[in-house]
């Protein structure tokens, strides 16, 4: 494939632009003819484009299971969840693969409107009905059931799949429960259980939950401060996303150089060592242009690449790099927890080699229970990669990038 043009960014990008990613796309295609899927990994992984990629190319390439993709992050109640399906549905239904005809929905919203409210015709991308309406504040269970039966019920081909991809919803949930509507949450929780095994008899429907805020985290949330028991995801697989491919990460290195660089050194040479310093992380090597850009005047020499880490890892006013590393840990997990996560951080961080279960047990100052389960914690996190050698456990960070970082600016 010949590079094309795209600007450094870190931000959302055209879909058609979306570099590379298309083994893991096999890969999560594969998953979803069987079952659904949740994807939990620390920010700035790539999900998010990766997600997008995967539904755009399920409808191009008219595939028998096709994907959408719902953005859950501002959806700050029960009824705008609903809605916000709907509102996506609509556009995929105008686009014509989609055929859904919103029975359940419309019929619900009839007998239970306002008898002065009308319902509007529509517009090809605007739905018909909104339950944003007063009546449906009780109703918002029998709303959603009812948009999802909507989809199981519609016209599809035989064996056809569809997959419903809800991004952050682990951190709507979160954002939820700080404003205090944990009850919507659980509820919200056992109605999607109790969905997802009526509509996986009818082998119609899956979801991909993804997010950066682990399902985990606010499952074991709920566990602990509401005595919740139940295990609404048990019956889903997790799906681990890691950095880039070389080849996807060398062909995203070629296509952002199209953006008015120049190569001083030899190309290949420059594009082997950005790719190594940040480990083919995609928003890292999007990050190394913006500063070749900012402070080398766009010329790339392996000099000025290595300038570049270096300002990537010590320039303390780009919060939005590495902090959340940090942040993320104090916001998501019990201060207990998370003083015992960033004393093994600390100390893994200024190690040179994997450190084995017993020395970091004997470097930090809590119980080994403690630490035991949080480096399954730091793990599960993908902060931490856990090698057994002659039957002992030996940690390290997973990324030298993220441990650079964490010595320099941390420890
Ligand atoms: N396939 C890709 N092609 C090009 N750039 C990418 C790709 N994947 C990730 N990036 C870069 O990484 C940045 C973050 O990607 P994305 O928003 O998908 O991550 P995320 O894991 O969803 O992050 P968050 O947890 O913050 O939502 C993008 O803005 C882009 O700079
Ligand atoms: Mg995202």
């Amino acid at each position: 494939m010949t590079p094309y043009k795209i600007p450094p960014t870190t931000g959302p990008m055209p879909v058609d632009k979306i570099v590379g990613r298309l083994n893991e796309i096999e890969d999560i295609y594969q998953h979803t003819m069987a079952g659904s899927l949740v994807i939990s990994m620390i920010r700035r992984m790539g999900k998010t484009l990766l997600l997008q990629k995967f539904a755009y190319i399920t409808v191009k390439e008219n595939r028998p299971n096709k994907a959408i993709w719902f953005d859950l992050m501002k959806v700050s109640d029960v009824t705008e969840l609903t809605d916000t399906l709907l509102m996506e549905l609509t556009k995929h239904k105008k686009h014509g693969w989609l055929k859904v005809q919103f029975n359940w929905c419309k019929e619900l919203y009839n007998k239970l409107k306002p008898p002065e409210v009308k319902v509007s015709t529509g517009t090809s991308y605007l739905p018909e009905i909104s339950f944003k309406l007063p009546e449906f504040k009780t109703e918002w269970k029998k709303a959603l059931t009812a948009c999802i039966e909507d989809l199981a019920e519609r016209k599809a081909e035989n064996d056809e799949v569809l997959t419903l991809i809800l991004d952050e919803f682990p951190y709507m949930l979160w954002q939820w429960i700080l404003n205090k509507k944990v009850q919507n949450v659980i509820e919200l929780l056992n109605l999607f259980r109790s969905l997802r095994m009526s509509l996986q008899e009818k082998e119609k429907i899956r979801f991909i939950i993804c997010g950066s805020v682990g399902l985990d985290v606010v499952l074991n949330h709920l566990r602990s401060e509401y005595k919740y028991t139940a295990e609404p995801f048990n019956d889903t697989k997790s799906y681990v996303l890691e950095a880039m491919s070389d080849t996807d990460a060398t062909f995203l290195c070629e296509c952002l150089a199209l953006s008015g660089y120049t190569f001083v050194d030899d190309k290949m040479l420059c594009i082997e060592l950005i790719c190594k310093q940040v480990e083919n992380l995609p928003f890292y090597i999007n990050k190394t242009f913006e500063i070749l850009r900012s402070s080398s005047q766009s010329q790339i020499s392996l000099q000025n690449i290595k300038n570049a880490l270096n300002e990537l890892l010590t320039n303390v006013n780009d919060d939005d790099v590495f902090e959340q590393l940090d942040t993320r840990i104090a916001s998501y997990y019990p201060k207990t927890e998370s003083d015992i996560m960033l004393g093994i951080l600390d100390y893994l961080s200024i190690q040179t080699i994997a450190k084995e279960e017993d020395d970091i047990l004997r470097s930090v100052d809590f119980t080994p229970k403690e630490v035991k389960s949080i480096l399954r914690v730091l793990c599960k996190d993908q902060y931490l990669n856990r090698t057994i050698n002659e039957e002992k456990r030996y940690y390290q960070f997973k990324y030298e990038i993220f441990k650079k970082w964490w010595k320099l600016n941390k420890a």
